[in-house]
């Protein structure tokens, strides 16, 4: 029975994730900074461990407790919304912690055991915002960014050692907490001099004709997991779908 370890399962995409997993009888670590027992069914199958993927001691304290792994999901993400100008670089830098930092840590952290076992999958989450540039985000697009160029090197890096590495794309959802986790931190980040801009970029978000849902995230998860090809990326959801179509068409970007 094989298992995974998905990271940010507290809500959203990664405890869809961790669920659609368990509901395929594989073994799951699930991970979240405050561990709580009672979000997924219980099962003996099921592990819920505390992680911050910003925090080497805890990324150690939980590879050692998870035992063997066969696929890590890095799912654990913060967002943010503003006008760059007003974007603090302690934020920046907060951000690149978690989104950036935070995936090749738990990347790095596991590739012995798969190197060594010749198998396994890293399947890093990014978003559709690396498929075509929205305004006010670009400090969490170049964090997502970051992660779509290690992945892309690391995948030919270790095709030989029998380990692959995936990328899922996923859209925007309104239904996940992404939002609404990241309000403090987007507190004073439109200035007044962008403020009508911004208002009509929110109004659009409500205007959206397709959005993306928890299963859909965690179907590709599920499909990058266990497809033996050689694809990268795995676009999640009816906007990210469609606008990975859009940048194929383009020439931005070959078709995944
Ligand atoms: N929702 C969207 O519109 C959207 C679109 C494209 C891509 N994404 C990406 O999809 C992933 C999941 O997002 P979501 O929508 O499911 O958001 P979410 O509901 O806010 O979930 C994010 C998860 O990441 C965890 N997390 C944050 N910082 C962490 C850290 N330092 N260490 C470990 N875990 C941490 C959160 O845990 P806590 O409870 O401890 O905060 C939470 O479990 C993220 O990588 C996000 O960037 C989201």
């Amino acid at each position: 029975m094989k298992t995974v370890l998905v990271t940010g399962c507290s809500s959203g995409y990664g405890l869809e994730t961790a669920r659609h997993f368990l509901s395929q009888g594989w073994n799951v670590v699930a991970t979240m900074r405050t561990p709580q027992e009672d979000l997924l069914p219980p099962s003996d199958r099921l592990r819920v461990l505390p992680l911050d993927v910003t925090d080497a001691a805890s990324i150690d304290a939980v590879l050692e407790a998870a035992g063997p792994i066969d696929v890590l999901v890095n799912n654990a993400g913060i967002g943010l919304f503003g006008a760059f100008e007003a974007t603090p670089m302690a934020t920046t830098r907060e951000v690149f912690e978690t989104n950036t930092f935070g995936v090749i840590a738990m990347t790095q952290a596991v590739l012995a055991q798969f190197r060594a076992r010749r198998s396994g999958v890293i399947v890093n989450v990014t978003s559709s915002a690396t498929l075509a540039p929205m305004p006010l985000v670009a400090v969490y697009t170049a964090s997502k960014t970051a992660v779509e160029g290690f992945t892309a090197s690391l995948a030919h890096e270790l095709e030989a050692f029998g380990v692959r590495v995936k990328l899922v794309q996923p859209g925007y959802a309104p239904t996940t907490s992404f939002t609404s986790n990241g309000q403090a931190r987007m507190q004073g980040l439109i200035p007044e001099a962008y403020a009508p801009f911004a208002q009509r970029v929110f109004a659009s978000f409500g205007k959206l004709q397709a959005v993306t849902v928890a299963s859909d995230v965690a179907q590709a998860v599920w499909h990058a997991a266990n497809d033996t090809s050689g694809r990268l990326r795995y676009p999640a959801g009816a906007d990210a779908v469609a606008l990975a179509g859009a940048a194929a068409v383009d020439g931005q970007r070959a078709p995944a």
